[in-house]
């Protein structure tokens, strides 16, 4: 197994199966200081970098939370129009990432453009993390799901997992990665073109991803309606079908009516009672439109408020690892 030490975060297609679990045993390693509020000294001498293109509520937040609790430093920036990146000159990034590293440690970064962290590591001595670029990938965010199913069914291999909501989400695309490391069959459901609404884009998994995880063995298949899906699966990962453009850098808040969710791509409580394992569990990396009604939280199927948990969990274990900490 490769050194964590240094290294980048970039995609889960370069992660193989000994590493997962060793992001996993050093999160649960570092989970009970999460557990009991505590904070400790592992990364006194270090400072995180966050460098956000893209609006974020968790992501940032939780590197932030795992990093205090780490006892590190923090700085950087939620939104680019606060630096010169976003104003009249839009710096490079070359330019940016090269300051960027002179101010910390490690850079987490999440960019409206695929592929902007992979660029950013290019021009960086200091490892980067990848908290999410356009509709490319979003590892730190698979990562947690992965551990937040261990956790919750004490196993990843041989559960059977049903991905239901927009394929050209990055969470989709680093899910189809992480899965072809293990034993779990996937099915995806997710709208064709004009599915939703006259226009409506195409939703599935573009064939560039299928054709990715049909060379790493990813045991998947695709169904139209959750229905079909919903009484094997062990795992039910949920993201919205109604939401913005990921490629942009920009999205205003709009009174617009928005279209609601079709019953195919809908985990409701309803449809969980009448077809759902007992023992199956739900996640979504959050935030939502109608596709997971809010009743759904006080259901024994509900993990999100764990798979929130387990985010700051798995960024401390990342963040110790790539910083040396904990070899
Ligand atoms: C995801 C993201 O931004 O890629 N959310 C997240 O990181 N918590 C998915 C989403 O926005 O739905």
């Amino acid at each position: 197994m490769r050194s964590f030490t240094g290294r980048d975060i970039l995609s889960l297609n370069e992660f193989e199966r000994q590493e997962f679990f060793r992001v996993f045993e050093i999160a649960d390693r570092l989970e009970p200081i999460a557990r009991n509020r505590q904070n400790t000294d592992l990364l006194r001498a270090k400072t995180m970098v966050t460098a956000f293109y893209q609006p974020s509520t968790r992501t940032r937040l939780s590197h932030e939370a795992a990093m205090h609790r780490l006892g590190g430093r923090v700085t950087g920036f939620a939104d680019p129009k606060t630096t010169r990146a976003g104003d009249f000159y839009q710096e490079s990034l070359k330019d940016t990432v090269r300051m960027l590293e002179a101010y910390g440690d490690v850079i987490v970064m999440r960019h409206f453009q695929a592929g902007a962290p992979q660029e950013a590591a290019g021009w960086s001595s200091v490892p980067v993390i990848n908290a999410g670029d356009g509709w490319g990938e979003h590892p730190t965010q698979v990562l947690t799901d992965l551990y937040t199913v261990l956790r919750e069914r004490g196993r990843i291999d041989g559960l059977r997992w049903l991905a239901v909501g927009d394929m050209r989400m990055r969470t989709m695309h680093s899910l189809g990665h992480a899965l072809s490391q293990f034993d779990c069959p996937v099915t995806f459901v997710a709208p064709p073109a004009d599915a939703l609404f006259p226009g409506s884009p195409d939703m599935r998994m573009p064939e560039e991803y299928k054709a990715r995880f049909a060379r790493s063995g990813l045991d998947f298949r695709e169904a139209e309606h959750v229905e079909q899906a919903i009484v094997e699966a062990d795992v039910i990962l949920v993201e919205p079908v109604i939401q913005p453009d990921y490629t942009l850098a920009h999205h205003e808040a709009s009174e617009e009516a928005r279209p609601s969710t079709p019953a195919n791509y809908k985990i409701t409580r309803e449809l969980l009672a009448a077809k759902a394992k007992s023992d199956a569990i739900v996640l979504h990396s959050l935030p939502r439109m109608d596709e997971l009604p809010q009743d759904i939280d006080t259901t024994r199927w509900s993990r999100l408020w764990q798979e929130a948990f387990n985010g700051v969990v798995v960024r401390m274990a990342l963040l110790a690892l790539v910083l040396g900490a904990v070899e």
